[in-house]
């Protein structure tokens, strides 16, 4: 500007053009760059999720299928990731191209002006040289524009990079956005009687709004009652365990802990109140030990043996080489699933919970074994409120009330 104003007009002309472009180059780079972040993702599920069921890939002989499936999904990243190079690229070029034809046009518009003044000069000889646009002006400022376009060029690469980790760092801003648990608020006490009640409960997954799985459930459970939940699967029986260990929070209605809406306690402090065998168990990759631990950090060993003979788990530990130290590999699957769900017991057990929540707890195991944990259950149930979900009517009977759901809602009472 300090050397002419009129060309740094005609230089700035090409700035709205450039911004515009930028805004729409910049958005569809963004889009890109997330949808190929999105493919890649759903790419890393397949080999996960592949390497983790690799015996039911290896039982169905579905290697190949599983392979292509991967050869698929890499090359659509592959389709997105070069989509995006291409926009990168067309639009660091198009700023180039913008650049050097703004100079282009600087040089022709400067080279008029020049010979403008020449022809000025040798009309009238007296004006000042410095008050003409020479040719030495013009040089310079064609060295300055270049010097700040080199710099804006850059600014503008900057720009699509920025733009591309954006993109690709929407979902990570999208977890950190997720609102958590409200874990440390609201009402504690030492400990809970445990009278439960379900008060026309209505509930919807979040991930399937259209789909009612609880419609209208009604029912209570004083303290030291065991309640037995049948009915066929698919029903909500674990929907309803779910719920009490507010996983969830129901859609209509409202779930009661000693006459006090469920919502309003610490959540610390009432799932530290109740234990779940849940319908799968699912072991930490370390010892057995520390798997039944789990109920109870810091227990002794002599608390762990208890339990563990409580659940009738304390045979098969104690037949393995290395007892309590045996590892149990990634997830638990170096043991049956009966091992698993008495292991689970054991930890329930440990817990020492006013509620107790069976989730077919049973299922998996030997009906000798079913019994005698059968027994160590009932034992423990005493003085607690458990809410039992079974299929098989052994498990029930002991029940004070049995609740039959079907399809959401409580048929038989
Ligand atoms: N996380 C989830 N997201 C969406 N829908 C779900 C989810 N979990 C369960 N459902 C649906 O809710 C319904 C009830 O499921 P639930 O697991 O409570 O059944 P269940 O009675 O425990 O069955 P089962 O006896 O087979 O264990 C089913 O139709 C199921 O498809
Ligand atoms: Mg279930």
């Amino acid at each position: 500007a300090y050397t002419s104003l009129e060309l740094t007009l005609v230089m700035l002309c090409i700035v709205p053009l450039v911004v515009v472009f930028a805004v729409v180059f910049g958005r569809m780079i963004r889009r890109i760059s997330k949808e190929t972040q999105d493919r890649i993702a759903a790419s890393n599920t397949i080999v996960e999720e592949t390497l983790a069921a690799i015996a039911i890939v290896k039982a169905f002989a579905n290697e190949k299928f599983e392979s292509i499936r991967y050869a698929k999904s890499t090359d659509a990243i592959i389709e997105k990731a070069l989509q995006g190079a291409k926009a990168r690229g067309f639009f660091a070029s198009f700023i180039i191209f913008c650049l050097f034809g703004s100079i282009v046009g600087v040089i022709w518009y400067g080279a008029t002006l020049v010979n403008k003044d020449i022809a000025l000069a040798a009309a009238d000889p007296t004006i000042p040289r410095d008050q003409l646009f020479t040719l030495g002006k013009l040089i310079q400022f064609v060295l300055y524009s270049v010097f700040v376009g080199a710099s804006i060029g850059g600014i503008a690469e900057m720009y699509a990079h920025i733009q591309k980790a954006i993109g690709a760092g929407q979902r990570i801003l999208e977890i950190i956005d997720e609102q958590p648990e409200p874990y440390h608020q609201g009402l504690t006490a030492d400990t809970i009687a445990g009278d439960i009640a379900f008060e026309q409960v209505h509930f919807t997954y979040p991930s399937r709004p259209d789909i009612p799985v609880l419609r209208g459930v009604s029912f209570e459970a004083q303290r030291g009652e065991t309640i037995a939940l049948v009915g066929p699967s698919g029903s909500g029986k674990s929907t309803i365990a779910s719920l009490l260990l507010r996983f969830y929070e129901p859609t209509e209605g409202r779930i009661t802990i000693d006459g006090t809406d469920s919502r309003e306690f610490k959540l610390e402090f009432l799932r530290g109140q109740m234990a779940i065998v849940p319908q799968e168990v699912i072991l930490f990759g370390g010892t057995i030990r520390e798997n039944i631990a789990y109920g109870k950090p810091g227990a002794s060993d002599k608390e762990i043996e208890e339990a563990a003979r409580k659940a009738n788990a304390l045979e098969f530990i104690e037949g393995f080489p290395d007892g309590y130290d045996t590892i149990v590999g990634e997830r638990g699957i170096q043991l049956s699933g009966g091992q698993r769900q008495r292991i689970a017991i054991a930890r329930a057990v440990l817990k020492d919970p006013r509620i107790l929540i069976l989730d077919e707890a049973t299922s998996s195991l030997d009906s000798e074994s079913e019994r005698l944990v059968q027994e160590a259950l009932d034992k423990l149930m005493v003085g607690r409120t458990s809410l039992v979900i079974a299929h098989r009517l052994s498990t029930i009977r002991k029940a004070d009330r049995i609740l039959v759901l079907d399809r959401g809602r409580i048929v038989e009472n």
